[in-house]
């Protein structure tokens, strides 16, 4: 014995804990399953909810899915004649490309087979949202719908159940013209899980964690559980809390605590010392497990349920005193929004799509997200929660009012609290969450009635969850200070409106202001235009926009103009850039049916994941762990010779030399003391800018220097010659391989302008999509060719899979 040391010891006595839990979890009730496998078809007739029907001819499909991206793309799929009065539009004109110009308008059906265990005693479908208005069926009867896609729900199905039966869900999916501002996408694009437990368990919804209070590395913390079926029955909670990821750590850290619970409910305390608090730099997390037990006679446990949810320890508050708070330390947000859309794989979730477009934003040194403007899914808070991403969880882009006619607005009396309630439970227990949002610029923001209504809807927030403060994006500014909405809700969130901010800072009582939505910025990854001017609402006959930054839309601005509030004033507690990256609909400049654009310029980074050079000037300002020098435009200018060709350097270093062919074109410092205002921002405050520099072919460096004048760093891009091979560099993901194609030189320059056309044959394994960032690409991104746009494009495998890449006039490239 004397052999054994007291760590050893404890590690021991916590695997027996473990080893306790594990056999307990066998006796204990419930599962949990997805539901992937589906029949599919537009057609649509009542017979198709009976058992006996025949769907042998309908597409075997997998869900998550989303029947409209494989296209085609088509102007005429959403040609519409509106006024957008959200762009201040008075006059209707002819647009498309509004909602991504894909076939997601009309009727689709889904039907899957399942049986049920024999103890099961209680049987529930859980719907992580449906595009749009699902109508459920089991075995042939009505058993639950909802309205909103976007929103989770569940049903109870336990009525409709046969045990030891084969049983069929038929799901019915509705989606109307003009029901959207952009691409919602069309059908089970989230998880469906079938979930079945004893009569008596704990609420799927029901278990709520908060951290009460963090001081000196001791968390007191309270987890809320509410139980079903219970019907006066003696019941008992086992709650137990063990951090994740850290095993050896997890072993010493397994706090429990037992109580008792009546009616149905019971709230247990925890104290927890050296607490690993959630933050997006250390994102750690804790497995809650509840462990329901009956009481029988003389006291004999009877273990029924066992659920098990991840949580994080941290507490956030905002006010006048702290700003925005992550555990105590004041921190501004540096926050991008995020439409659902994931680019090639339209609106059908997946962990690698997702965790790419965090992790890439996260190197951006970004730090959290809105949902602009909808309910998220699970899968994308879980990715949130997992590498540490903020959240602000947004609901509604409409109240009443409609922005469109066959919007939210048609179901929104009857069913904003069911909304709201569904958002609040399915998603309270995300650490990532630090906020609510109840609306983006909604249109009664200028009423009492609107002031009245936020008011109505924030209660009812605050009820369901007193963790959490609400915000809102305001862009009618006059008009929501008169009716009182702007007083009402916790969060001044403004949408721009920069020229607002003071006076919402001194006027209002809440004392600070988000920025809510800020820059609409738009470029084209790859295309520069000349001059280079600063013009809001800009067009050009291909239908892109200037990556040099210069463009914005006539009610935004550029970057530099949001920096300026925040950089000098306490009181602006950060910002949420629109947008991260590029989304299906909604091109604006280029709206009108004239361009057949399909998709936005607002990204920082394209619909394809690949970053604009703007990425590179959020970089230099967000990322403080390192440094960032980023040259634009690229340096292959036939034609241009002799002509005035600007030259910027994104870096977070103060001064700068540009040398073209060895040549110095000046030595230059950022100027932190310029002042901007509204249209006319401060960018040499943030960028170095050599506006005379005259292209000639070769080498563009810089050399850039630190606050002291020490050389810190150079970066040299040079003039590509003919295209000659293409390069490959890939990335992982969960089970999915993303890789990104460059069309290249002799000497391995990207050549800017190449439009080769690639083809790819894969083989141990599927491909899974491909894109360029092109917005007024009609290429399908489910196809395995597509033309490089600007030198590049993405494209997407199976992990593990092999692909062969062909791509006119080059050499192939086998992976
Ligand atoms: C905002 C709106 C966003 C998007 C954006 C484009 O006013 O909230 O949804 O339309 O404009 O700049």
């Amino acid at each position: 014995m004397k052999n054994i040391s007291a760590k050893n010891i404890v590690r021991l006595m916590s695997a027996l804990v473990l080893l306790m839990c594990m056999s307990l979890t066998m006796s204990a009730q419930r599962t949990m399953k997805p539901l992937t496998e589906w029949k599919f078809s537009h057609k649509d007739n009542a017979a198709q909810v009976q058992v006996a029907f025949d769907d042998s001819s309908w597409e075997t499909v997998t869900v998550p899915h989303d029947w409209a991206i494989k296209g085609p793309f088509d102007n005429n799929a959403d040609k519409q004649t509106v006024a957008i009065e959200q762009n201040g539009e008075n006059v209707a004109t002819e647009k498309s490309g509004r909602t991504g110009s894909l076939p997601w308008i009309g009727i689709g059906w889904y039907r899957t087979h399942f049986k049920v265990g024999k103890k099961s005693e209680r049987v529930v479908l859980n719907f992580d949202g449906a595009m749009a208005e699902p109508q459920v069926y089991v075995n042939g009867q009505k058993a639950g719908e909802w309205k909103y896609g976007y929103n989770a729900f569940n049903v109870d199905i336990t009525p409709y159940i046969k045990k030891g039966k084969d049983n069929v869900v038929a799901v019915r999916l509705e989606n109307l013209p003009e029901s959207s501002r952009w691409y919602p996408g069309a059908g089970l694009f989230r998880p469906v899980t079938l979930i079945e437990t004893g009569r008596v368990a704990v609420d799927e919804w029901g278990v709520d964690f908060v951290t009460e209070n963090i001081s000196e590395g001791k968390a007191q913390v309270r987890t809320d559980i509410t139980t079903v079926g219970t019907n006066g029955k003696a019941l008992k909670a086992l709650v137990e809390l063990r951090h994740k990821g850290h095993p050896s750590r997890a072993l010493g850290s397994v706090i429990q605590k037992e109580a008792e619970i009546t009616d149905g409910k019971v709230s247990v305390k925890m104290d927890i010392y050296n607490a690993q608090l959630w933050t997006p730099e250390n994102p750690n997390l804790y497995d809650l497990c509840v462990n329901l037990y009956e009481v029988g006679t003389k006291g004999k446990m009877k273990l029924i349920d066992e659920l098990h949810k991840t949580v994080g320890i941290r507490t956030v508050e905002i006010n006048k005193e702290l700003g925005f708070s992550l555990n105590g330390v004041t921190r501004k947000i540096k926050g991008v929004c995020l439409h659902h859309d994931l680019g090639m794989f339209g609106a059908a979730v997946n962990r690698g799509a997702i965790e790419r477009q965090i992790v890439l934003l996260k190197e951006m040194g970004c730090d959290a997200i809105r949902t602009a403007h909808n309910m998220p899914s699970q899968l994308q808070m879980d990715v949130c929660d997992s590498l540490g991403m903020m959240v602000m969880a947004e609901s509604f882009d409409m109240w009443e009012y409609p922005k469109c006619k066959n919007g939210y607005g048609r179901f929104y009396k009857e069913w904003w609290r069911k909304d709201l309630t569904n958002l609040v439970l399915a998603n309270r227990l995300h650490p990532s969450i630090v906020m609510w949002s109840i609306g983006n610029e909604i249109p009664e923001q200028g009423s009492k009635e609107g002031a009245r209504m936020c008011k109505e809807m924030q209660d009812l927030m605050h009820q369901l969850d007193p963790s959490r403060k609400c915000t809102t994006g305001m862009d009618r500014w006059d008009g929501c200070v008169t009716s009182g909405f702007a007083q009402v809700i916790d969060v001044v969130g403004l949408n721009y409106r920069t020229h607002r901010y003071q006076f919402a800072h001194e006027n209002l009582p809440q004392g600070f202001v988000l920025g809510s939505e800020t820059a609409s910025t738009v470029s084209s990854r790859g295309v520069y235009k000349f001059p280079v001017v600063m013009e809001n609402g800009k067009q050009y006959a291909d239908g892109q926009c200037s990556g040099y930054d210069m463009e914005a839309c006539w009610w935004s601005n550029l970057p530099e103009e949001d920096w300026e509030l925040q950089d000098d004033n306490d009181w602006v507690i950060g910002e949420f850039v629109w947008t991260g990256f590029d989304y299906l609909g909604e091109p604006t400049p280029y709206d009108g049916v004239q361009y057949g654009s399909r998709s936005s310029y607002f990204g920082i980074l394209d619909l394809a994941g690949l970053p604009k050079d703007r990425y590179y000037l959020y970089r230099s300002r967000w990322n403080n762990n390192q440094h960032t020098i980023h040259l634009l435009p690229h340096w292959t200018w036939k034609g241009r010779e002799g002509e005035v060709t600007p030259v910027y350097c994104y870096t977070d270093y103060p001064t700068a030399e540009l040398f073209v062919n060895g040549k110095s074109q000046g030595r230059i410092s950022k100027n932190p003391d310029q002042k901007g205002g509204r249209n006319n921002p401060a960018i040499d405050r943030y960028r170095l800018r050599w506006n005379e520099v005259k292209y000639e072919p070769g080498e563009l460096k810089v050399v850039v220097y630190d606050a002291q004048g020490n050389k810190a760093g150079e970066e040299t891009i040079r003039t590509a010659g003919e295209p000659h091979h293409i390069t490959a560099s890939a990335r992982t993901f969960d089970n999915l391989t993303f890789i990104t194609l460059t069309v290249v030189d002799k000497d391995g320059v990207m050549c800017p302008d190449a439009d080769n056309q690639f083809t790819f044959q894969i083989t141990d394994g599927n491909f899974r999509g491909v894109c360029n960032g092109d917005a007024t690409s009609t290429e399908v991104f489910t196809n395995p060719t597509m033309k490089a746009f600007h030198g590049q494009l993405v494209f997407c495998i199976d992990k593990g899979a092999k692909a062969l890449i062909k791509a006119t006039n080059l050499p192939e490239l086998r992976l």
